[in-house]
């Protein structure tokens, strides 16, 4: 199975340093029989000098030294665990990929959660999103489903992801603030990208603030495209739900813990495992057939700062997964795990989602500065199926290919490329017109809806959270433009949160509501169906 080929990948590199038999020797394999003086001239009233020739102190000061590699330049801090995603309900109707048809397999995964902005060393609940990425060891290659714990994003357009993570991150003079959104670029980057308005709000809400990583919903966030047996081709959005059901601090509670046990996530995670108490989530699919992309006048459905209604699109619940095993190593499992988005197995494809196609290229690439060209190869990355291509060499390669050809088309015939009946991926043949320029479509300047949609969707006791959340925020927001624009801008989603939140920070209170959309004609407040008050 699957599993074991996982297991006997892993186990293969893995040494169990408990084993009575096992005695200190150097990295190339001499046991050592002092590891804690230095080797001196020296007696036993005199401390002479230290020999350069110590070869032992120098290996053991020198892979010290070399301990650290960059940190993740998202996603920096997180915690991990391996499980099992087993399929429920066969999506044969829809995609050929085996672990979404196929109900006898049980696929191993590993799951890493995250925050997004604070460092490697950043306490767990600081109110963020939470990052959701699920690596899929198939029989037909890994599938990385890299998620959110908030179904949308905050740009519609990868171009902008470095402006929006320099915004969110720590200021550039000071590092200041650690871990935490609340300061003026990155609020001065809401106002002035305003497709981030209705990713804010949750990440204003409860939702920014989980209980636990057992206890959050993810995401793909993005559109994906799933391909069946006869070519048809369907857009789909990727779900998961615990079912502990979702739960979150209350901000007073989070920041205490953030002092006093900043593990808490990730403790809370490894503990439940130890214990038995295996995290689980039911996995869905929402599914559009291609014939039906432009009949949503109110979104475009490949604008990742939008949902899609599950009234009008109801998500198929069809796999459920469970983490059952902690790594064995943080470092070589949890740190060197190294997710892309690009990675897609037979039957499953992308769409012209612009976020997508830009982290397609993003996440590969900074693979290669974190870990390094062969980062495939390490064992947490390698797929359990064979791997074998003309790709050769680069830093720290580990396999061994024999064979005089490392190029196609080669005169032996060796490696050529797969039959289409042989399981090859096949790209699909998507007929593409339109012109050379930078534009969005006119459908992803609609920004106000949805967010209006989820405002209106929380109880009373959530929209008191979303208004103390903002004035805790805004209030360290020393910057007067960033506060007041702040202000208006919460206006045109709801008079009545704008103006609770300017008389709890104590600036200017907003007198109107609704402004059109950024100052575009769009669908706005005016259009929008409030539903009526309770
Ligand atoms: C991590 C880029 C949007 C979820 C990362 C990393 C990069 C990156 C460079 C670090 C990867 C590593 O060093 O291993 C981007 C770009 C985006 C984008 C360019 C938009 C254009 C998103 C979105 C989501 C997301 C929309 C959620 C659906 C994650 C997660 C990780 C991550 C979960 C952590 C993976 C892990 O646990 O190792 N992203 N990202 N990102 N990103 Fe994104």
């Amino acid at each position: 199975t699957e599993h074991g080929a996982k297991v006997a990948q892993l186990s293969a590199c893995t040494k169990d340093n408990t084993h009575p038999d096992w005695r200190i020797t150097t990295d190339y394999g001499v046991k050592q029989s002092n590891t804690d003086e230095w080797l001196k001239v020296a007696s036993e009233d005199h401390v002479g000098p230290a020999l350069l020739e110590d070869a032992h102190g120098r290996e053991k000061i020198m892979r010290f030294d070399h301990e650290r590699i960059p940190e993740r330049v998202v996603h920096a801090r997180g915690a991990g665990a391996f499980g099992t995603f087993k399929l429920l309900e066969s999506a044969a109707d829809v995609t050929s990929a085996g672990v979404l048809t196929d109900t006898s397999r049980s696929t191993p995964v590993f799951v890493r959660f995250s925050t997004v902005l604070g460092s490697r060393g950043s306490p767990d609940t600081v109110r963020d999103v939470r990052g959701f990425a699920v690596k899929f060891y198939t029989e037909e290659g890994n599938w990385d489903l890299v998620g959110n714990n908030i179904p949308v994003f905050f740009i519609q357009d990868a171009i902008k992801f470095p402006d929006v993570i320099h915004a969110a991150k720590p200021e550039p003079q000071n590092e200041i603030p650690q871990a935490q959104s609340a300061h003026n670029n990155f609020w001065d980057f809401m106002y002035m990208a305003p497709e981030a308005t209705h990713m804010f709000l949750w990440a204003m809400s409860d939702r920014a603030i989980p209980r636990s990583y057992r206890m959050m919903e993810g995401f793909g966030v993005n559109t994906f495209t799933l391909i069946n047996e006869k070519g048809e081709r369907s857009f789909v959005k990727f779900h998961w739900k615990p079912t502990l059901g979702v739960h979150s601090l209350v901000w007073d509670e989070a920041i205490k813990i953030n002092g006093a046990d900043p593990d808490f996530h990730r403790k809370d995670l490894f503990m439940s495992i130890e214990n038995g108490a295996y995290p689980k989530w039911r996995f869905g699919i929402q599914v559009l057939p291609e014939s039906r992309e432009h009949d949503f006048p109110d979104f475009d459905i490949l604008d990742a700062t939008k949902i899609w209604p599950e009234d009008e699109i109801p998500i198929r619940w069809i796999g459920e997964l469970e983490l059952n095993r902690n790594p064995d190593e943080y470092f070589p499992e949890v740190e060197q795990i190294a997710f892309c988005t690009s990675h897609v197995v037979p039957g499953i494809g992308f769409s012209d989602d612009p976020l997508l196609q830009g982290r397609n290229f993003s996440y590969f690439d900074t693979q290669i500065s974190r870990l390094g060209v062969n980062f495939q190869e390490l064992p947490i990355n390698r797929p359990v199926c064979p791997v074998m291509n003309h790709n050769r060499d680069g830093k720290l390669r580990h396999t061994i290919t024999k064979g005089p050809a490392n190029y196609w088309p080669n005169r032996f015939g060796a490696v050529p490329p797969a039959k289409p009946s042989e399981g090859a991926y096949i790209d699909y043949p998507a007929k593409i017109a339109g012109i050379k320029a930078r534009l969005r479509s006119k459908k992803f300047g609609y920004h106000w809806n949805q967010a209006q949609l989820f405002y209106n969707s929380l109880t009373e006791i959530e929209k008191e959270h979303v208004a103390a959340a903002l004035s805790f925020e805004l209030d360290h927001c020393e910057d007067n433009v960033v506060y007041d624009r702040m202000c208006e801008r919460l206006a045109d989603i709801d008079l009545a949160l704008a103006q609770k939140v300017a008389t709890m920070v104590g600036g200017p209170i907003p007198q109107q509501a609704g402004r059109p959309n950024h100052g575009k004609k769009t669908r706005g407040i005016s259009q929008l169906e409030k539903p009526a008050e309770t």
